[in-house]
């Protein structure tokens, strides 16, 4: 998906504009995406991503500190979780996209597609 696709299809809202959105504006809360042309406001099928690009907007990028290289232990690694996923009330669009992954990687027509699938199981309701 490039910057001039919609990621709100209920309200025709790029991406560009709900990143500028979120640049210009600094909203605190996801809720708050939906002064940008009511993205998000519709079926509700954007609103992980909404969320998303504002946590991702909202987590410093922090250089790490050079460390000395460590000596894996294989037997002693712990077993990490997988990448947070968002909360219950997005869980019908991670069982339809895995919403970890970058819009960057998903085209237009998949992001549509998978929307329309969303819709057409009854789980929200375009304007
Ligand atoms: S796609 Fe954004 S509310 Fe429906």
């Amino acid at each position: 998906m490039d910057l001039d696709q919609d990621i709100c299809l209920c309200f025709h809202v790029s991406l560009r504009k709900v990143k500028n959105f979120i640049r210009l504006e600094k909203p605190v809360r996801a809720s708050q995406i939906s002064q940008c042309y009511g993205a998000g406001t519709g079926c509700g099928w954007c609103r992980p991503f909404l969320e998303k690009l504002l946590h991702a907007s909202q987590t410093p990028i922090v250089a790490a500190p050079p460390t000395e290289p460590a000596q894996p232990d294989p037997a002693s690694e712990p077993v990490r979780p997988g990448p947070p996923t968002l909360d219950a009330a997005h869980g019908e669009a991670d069982e339809l996209l895995d919403t970890a992954q970058p819009l960057e990687s998903l085209s237009a027509q998949a992001y549509a597609h998978l929307r329309k699938t969303y819709v057409d199981s009854g789980r929200g309701t375009p304007p």
